[in-house]
């Protein structure tokens, strides 16, 4: 007896001091949600529901590798501070709970709702049953999202393949209707349903291959955005994964069919770095609220590697979505949601300075937000390097000649759980400067970077995990010197 109250004293001791010790370990991202123990991928469904900002995620509730795929579940008021609630919808049965959205079905017109005036919390999400089946299921909360119950009439949508998810739906106001988003990954297609009570549902057409074709297509999405400086002007964005980066198509939809009216030449991807995946937007946001999306920083290519633990991935901080026709192209503008500014403390301030070389701020960290504007010489390469110390950094610079912009994780520390890793290290992409400056936003955080250039016109997002004290910040330009405009830098303050 003596010895079993021991060894329950000693494990209590030890679950408080890991649970204490939650969020404080080395790499782990302090001002970007990621589950406290064990992997996530996908982001899922995204819905804003009575004051509250849901985020699932594909979860494995039982280990730091993928598997036993699960909706885990945390809400914010703020989407920035998170709450950690209990999982949500478990593998079951042999069915894993794949990737799939959830709407607030307002005028319960699935019938799911016991009492009057109740609002049901559904969840369509792909059934994936190894190797035989994916179909699309169903489950619906009647307690703000808390519990769910599995619909018994599962699945709503099965169309005997072995490959078709990732399910988003929408309400579509014009024609009073719900529109589910989905994709065959082998046929490299987006397939459009439509339904009037989400239980029932209607195939209506199919988009592509276009665009990306190299890889399998995953996680789709189709939503309305503005178009910036143009009042009451819409575009909609068809955005999806072709494994294992992004891409996104502007155009129409007119309820049954998207129309491209991007270049069909050209690669338009949300983000240009290594690291971003699966994206989507949120449903059902407050009017006036600028569409929002969340991504997965990972790359399949080494996910289940990275040398985290005990949790594996973590999420973007949600962006702000606008769209801009840019020397003629229809061009999606992201930027990091305004409320992650309550995180800021006072800034350090630079003004009008000449860049030669190297300039190293005094400040040092891993856990901050920058803005800058610099003036690239002629021929110059400037720009950013973070995570500096003994030998190592990230470099996010601009190629003034040959005007590209890129980010380089090649020096930083750690790399060697993963030969993709280094292979994927650099990544460039054009952008042309206007008044021939270059505005960079960045966001820095212990091994995540999210760069976002010229007020979110490219976005360049890396994971690197660099020692505690790789934590320097320098400027620098080679060539010719640069100017630098002006720069603030934020350390920002702890979610967790
Ligand atoms: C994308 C993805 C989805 C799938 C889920 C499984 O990362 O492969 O297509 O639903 O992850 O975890």
């Amino acid at each position: 007896m003596r010895l079993f109250l021991l060894s329950l004293l000693i494990s209590l001791f030890s679950f408080s001091f890991s649970q204490n010790n939650l969020y404080k370990e080395k790499y782990r991202p302090q001002f970007h949600f990621s589950p406290s123990i064990n992997w996530c991928n996908d982001p899922n469904g995204l819905v804003y529901f009575n004051g509250e900002y849901h985020l699932f995620y594909q979860h494995n509730p039982f280990g730091n590798v993928w598997g036993h795929m699960s909706w885990g579940h945390a809400v914010s008021t703020d989407l920035v501070k998170w709450k950690h609630l209990p999982l949500a919808i478990p593998e079951e049965n042999g069915v894993m709970i794949f990737s799939g959205t959830c709407i607030a079905d307002i005028n319960n017109s699935s019938g799911l709702a016991k009492t009057p005036g109740q609002v049901p919390l559904v969840a369509i999400y792909t059934g994936h049953i190894e190797n035989v089946n994916q179909s699309q299921h169903l489950a619906y909360s009647l307690d703000n999202g808390i519990t769910w119950t599995k619909y018994a009439g599962n699945p709503i949508l099965d169309l005997h393949k072995k490959d078709f998810r990732d399910p988003k739906v929408f309400w579509y106001e014009p024609q009073k209707k719900w529109v589910m988003v989905t994709v065959f990954p082998i046929e490299k297609q987006i397939v459009f349903f439509s339904s009037t009570n989400l239980l029932q549902w209607t195939m209506m057409s199919r988009f592509g291959p276009a665009g990306d074709t190299s890889g399998i297509w995953e996680c789709p999405d189709l939503f309305e955005v503005p178009v910036k400086n143009e009042h009451g002007k819409t575009k909609w964005i068809l955005m999806h994964s072709p494994a294992p980066y992004m891409q996104y198509f502007v155009g129409e939809f007119d309820g049954t069919n998207f129309s491209n009216e991007s270049k069909g030449d050209k690669i338009y991807r949300p983000d240009y770095g290594s690291d971003y995946y699966a994206a989507i937007a949120y449903n059902q946001l407050p009017a006036g609220h600028l569409p929002t999306t969340i991504g997965w920083i990972n790359n399949w290519n080494y996910a289940n590697a990275i040398p985290t633990t005990p949790w594996k991935s973590a999420m973007s901080i949600p962006r702000s979505i606008s769209l801009k026709k840019i020397n003629g192209e229809w061009i999606m503008i992201q930027q990091s949601v305004t409320a992650l500014k309550t995180l800021r403390s006072s800034p350090i301030k630079l003004k009008n300075k000449t860049i030669e070389n190297v300039r190293v701020l005094k400040t040092k960290s891993q856990q901050f937000e920058l803005e800058a504007v610099i003036e690239p010489g002629n021929n110059s390469i400037c720009g950013i390097k973070i995570a500096v110390g003994n030998g190592r950094e990230l470099e996010i610079g601009y190629n003034a000649a040959s005007e590209i912009l890129y980010i380089d994780r090649n020096k930083t520390g750690n790399q060697t759980f993963d030969s993709s890793f280094k292979r994927l290290s650099r990544k460039e992409t054009p952008l042309s400067l206007n008044n021939n400056q270059l505005h960079l936003h960045l966001l820095f955080d212990h091994s995540i970077v999210e760069v976002f250039a010229n007020d979110g016109e490219k976005v360049m997002t890396m994971q690197l995990f660099p020692d505690k004290e790789d934590n320097g910040i320098e400027l620098f330009s080679t060539g010719t010197k640069s100017r630098l405009v002006k720069l603030k830098v934020w350390k920002l303050k702890s979610v967790w």
